[in-house]
């Protein structure tokens, strides 16, 4: 009978990768006006090598499937053959007459229980047996399987070294590292050393003549288990910080960079791309990971009553590295709590209980309160008042919340004032102001306040510096006292500050 075979040439598009090829077959059977069911004549020709190809590499009933990522244009298409015998020889024969042809996977394909006929998809790479995928597919609701599946790779045309724009999928994975280069380096520097089989042993055969073929390779995930040490201490000492006028903010502990782990770039996360292919597109931006070279010794079974031995074969593809941190106690820590902030000291809060105190020792004579009145451009804002009608006791305002002022460092406090008493050189003479905590003065002290200078709309701003004298405690309040005038005296006063000028 005449041998009959087609050969059709895959889409270069990045497609699905080449399981069975129904495009072929229908254009196959377009052909040949329809199907034509078991065909193949008997006997069975066992697989044969031809010259410069390797050994049969026997795949049982699984076909090569390469990756989805976009390794298709490998894909040389498929010869169909009818009829004749199933004999492997004849696809390596037409892997041969195909140019860049350099791998051929021979199977059988059935339509349920009907023999389809013997295909060869033709490669121009090799792929390993890790890339036997394929165990069969539904169309419609006819199910299409493989049997009799052989690999050989065409020797006389020896693998081009896989360079970067070589394959799709490493095309994919660089542009997209390309988009985030900083990332990319990061991720790609902290990949754990990657496990590659270079090659596999076989035990030579201790009983008979057996043929070894490896029918499966069992994936493994190698755990690699690194500990980090950290010492914290065992106990800590808590000292408070000074006041500098200025917000303090916590600062986060920097993490341990034991700990840092860099995202996979979220453009190839979604793709299950080889962990090789991630790693050679790392050595495309630079950034080559570590790759162990191993040889594998396959474990071989072998029996004496049938002359092919099924072996497994064990490769590691995939590496997870998982970080055991290990804590231990010793020492002790001091750390410093930020300075405590007070509450603004501008009176614009509704309720000033937690802020400021004020009393007098003559009620009838005085009046004190937070009151709203124009400020230095004319526009309402709310200050503390104190109406001195009386020749007779004083007042005093005291802030609520102390500061703690860091001793001999110089720090600038002032105030904005308004008053009906005001004399020569800006001077305040019915106003005192003080700093001071419970073991003293804190270094503050303006009996009366002095050298006022104008804000605009009758406000006065006077400023003091100092020098924060060196005590027991030195969390400093700020104390105003009004005393007693002949006439009836006005005073207003806002914005209070504190603020750290030099060490
Ligand atoms: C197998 O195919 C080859 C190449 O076409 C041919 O030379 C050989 O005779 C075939 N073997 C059998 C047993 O048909
Ligand atoms: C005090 O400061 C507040 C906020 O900056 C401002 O609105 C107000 O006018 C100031 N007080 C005076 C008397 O200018």
């Amino acid at each position: 009978m005449a041998k009959r075979y087609v050969l059709l040439l895959a889409s270069a598009l990045c497609v699905r990768g080449q399981g069975i090829d129904f495009d072929a077959l229908d254009a196959l059977n377009a052909e040949t006006n329809g199907p034509h069911y078991n065909q193949l004549e008997g006997p069975f020709v066992a697989a044969a090598a031809l010259p410069g190809y390797s050994d049969s590499l026997s795949l049982g009933n699984i076909a090569i499937e390469v990756p989805t990522c976009g390794s298709a244009d490998t894909y040389l298409g498929v010869r169909i053959f009818t009829s004749g015998q199933f004999n492997t020889t004849r696809c390596l024969e037409a892997c041969s007459g195909v140019g860049a042809c350099q791998f051929v996977n021979v199977y059988n394909l059935r339509e349920n229980s009907n023999l389809v006929g013997q295909f060869c998809a033709l490669y121009s790479r090799a792929w390993d047996a890790s890339y036997a995928y394929n165990v069969g597919q539904y169309r419609g609701n006819s199910l299409f399987t493989i049997s009799d599946s052989y690999a050989f790779a065409n020797l006389l045309r020896p693998a081009t070294p896989a360079q970067c724009p070589d394959e799709e999928c490493k095309r994919e994975i660089v542009k997209c590292f390309n988009n985030g280069p900083a990332q990319a380096s990061a991720y790609c520097s902290q990949l754990t050393p990657f496990t590659t089989t270079v090659a596999t042993t076989t035990p030579t055969s201790t009983t008979s003549i057996a043929t070894t073929v490896i029918v499966a390779t069992q994936r493994t995930t190698q755990t690699i288990t690194v500990t980090a040490t950290q010492t914290v201490p065992s106990s800590t000492t808590t000292v408070s910080g000074y006041y500098t006028g200025n917000a303090q903010q916590a600062k986060r502990a920097p993490s341990s960079s034991s700990s840092i782990v860099v995202a996979t770039p979220s453009c190839i996360a979604t793709t299950n791309y080889p962990p090789d292919r991630i790693t050679s597109a790392c050595s495309c931006i630079g950034v080559p990971a570590k790759t162990v070279r191993v040889t594998q010794t396959a474990a071989a079974m072998t029996t004496t009553n049938t002359n092919t031995v099924r072996a497994t074969t064990t490769v590691t593809v995939a590496t997870t590295s998982v970080t055991t941190t290990v804590t231990v106690t010793g020492g002790v820590a001091t750390a410093t709590l930020p300075a405590a902030t007070p509450s603004p000291l501008d009176f614009e809060a509704a309720d000033q209980s937690g802020t400021w105190t004020w009393a007098t020792n003559n009620p009838q004579g005085w009046d004190l309160g937070v009151v709203s009145t124009p400020d230095r451009t004319n526009q309402p804002t709310r200050a503390f008042r104190v109406v001195d009608s009386q020749y007779l006791g004083f007042a005093v305002l005291t802030s609520v919340q102390g500061f703690n002022l860091q001793p001999g460092a110089t720090y600038q406090l002032s105030l904005l004032v308004q008053t009906t008493v005001l004399d020569a050189g800006n001077t305040a003479s019915r106003i005192y102001l003080s700093m001071f905590s419970s073991t003293g003065n804190c270094g503050a002290a303006f009996n009366p306040i002095s050298g006022g200078v104008p804000a605009g709309n009758g406000w006065y701003r006077f400023s003091f510096n100092f020098v924060v004298v060196q005590q027991q405690d030195t969390n400093c309040k700020i104390g105003v006292t009004y005393t007693r005038n002949q006439g009836t005296a006005t005073h207003y006063v806002d914005n209070f500050s504190v603020a750290k000028i030099s060490n």
